[in-house]
């Protein structure tokens, strides 16, 4: 399958290592900076008449079937909308977009042209959401009814960066990931949220970098989202620090690890280390896989971008609870 890959950033490169293996090609680029062209052609060598500055020019010049977008989120909205008019397929990286009307516009168009849209999620595809939520579809710990998510991290401490510039890019950026990962785990979606946030005295971001977000799910399940981007001190991973705790015990993600604990009298107590599922490829290889099957199969792939939506909003959600100061509920932001 051939595609257009626009924007030629940090992100797309990862991209071009990770299709390597896979059976795609692409067959033309995108990218405005003069800069960003010349690295990437001394990287990959690819011949720099392949390399557009605009994406009408590079569907004209091209027999792609799709356009992989690796551009910043205010962008998606333009590259998306043309790829759709020219019959084309868009795999495109999170968050959806900045702005929510934006997204919608994005999936309503997508579903109007009957053409696939999926959202680059990774972190659901790796082995601990994976397997976790296997484990609670068994019910090894009965039905979950409160999760509790920290995440401490340095998160983007290079500066004048739009993550470090703009406000609320913790929620908008790193949340949206963390958000996806709740609904998938759980297999539930947002009903409201109240959260608030503030700014550490020796963060570096312009924007609030620490949050406390309580969303109630569907089902009654309360989820609690506690974060710092500028942590100087004990960092979780990426994925963040999980206590997941259900009727019968918890899991809970300490580190890289998965455990599974039973602590209660009335049950026998234990605590035992989970082996992580094996899946057959990385996260960013397995949503390649996806994208170009659900292709193949005529259907609609996992994180498609209706279904995205509904992560997407949790972060809009949280950033409006935050300047209400009260609970926000989601279902009318989608309407
Ligand atoms: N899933 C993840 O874990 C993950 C990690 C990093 C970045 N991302 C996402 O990837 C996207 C890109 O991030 P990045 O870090 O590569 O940013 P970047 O700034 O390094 O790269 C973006 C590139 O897009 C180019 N660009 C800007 N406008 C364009 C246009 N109209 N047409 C074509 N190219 C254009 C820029 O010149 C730049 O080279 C963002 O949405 C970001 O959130 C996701």
């Amino acid at each position: 399958m051939k595609g257009i890959l626009v924007g030629l950033g940090g992100r797309a490169r990862s991209w071009v290592n990770c299709s390597a293996d896979k059976d795609i090609e692409f067959d033309a680029f995108v990218e405005p900076s003069e800069a960003q062209k010349k690295s990437f052609v001394e990287q990959y060598k690819v011949p720099e008449d392949r390399i557009f500055s605009s994406l009408s020019e590079a569907i004209e010049k091209s027999d792609a079937q799709f356009v992989m977008d690796i551009t910043p989120p205010h962008i998606h909205e333009a590259v998306a909308l043309e790829a759709f008019e020219a019959g084309l397929h868009v795999i495109g990286e999170k968050p959806l977009s900045d702005d929510l009307n934006a997204a919608k516009r994005m999936v309503a168009a997508a579903k109007k042209a009957g053409l696939v849209h999926m959202i680059t999620q990774n972190y659901r595809f790796g082995g601990m959401p994976r397997t976790t939520h296997r484990l609670l579809k068994e019910g090894v710990i009965g039905e979950p009814e409160q999760v509790m998510v920290t995440f401490f991290m340095s998160w983007a401490d290079s500066p004048g960066s739009h993550y470090v510039t703009q406000p609320y890019m913790l929620i908008k950026d790193m949340g949206v990931h963390h958000f996806d990962l709740l609904r998938y785990i759980l297999d539930r979606d947002a009903e409201s949220v109240l959260a608030h946030t503030w700014n550490p005295s020796w963060g570096w971001h312009k924007g609030d970098a620490s949050h406390t977000a309580i969303f109630k799910m569907s089902g009654g399940l309360i989820a609690t989202h506690h974060a710092l981007g500028c942590s100087k001190g004990h960092r979780t991973t990426y994925n963040g620090d999980w206590h997941i705790a259900g009727s019968e015990g918890s899991i809970t993600w300490e580190g890289s690890q998965v455990f599974i604990t039973h602590g209660h009298k009335t049950a026998k107590p234990g605590r035992e280390e989970v082996k992580l599922d094996v899946l057959a490829e990385d996260g960013q290889k397995s949503i390649l896989t996806e994208f170009i099957s659900s292709i193949e199969d005529g259907r609609a792939p996992e994180c498609n971008s209706e279904d995205n939506l509904k992560s997407l909003v949790m972060t809009f959600a949280t950033v409006e609870s935050a300047i209400q100061q009260k609970f926000v509920d989601v279902a009318p932001m989608l309407d």
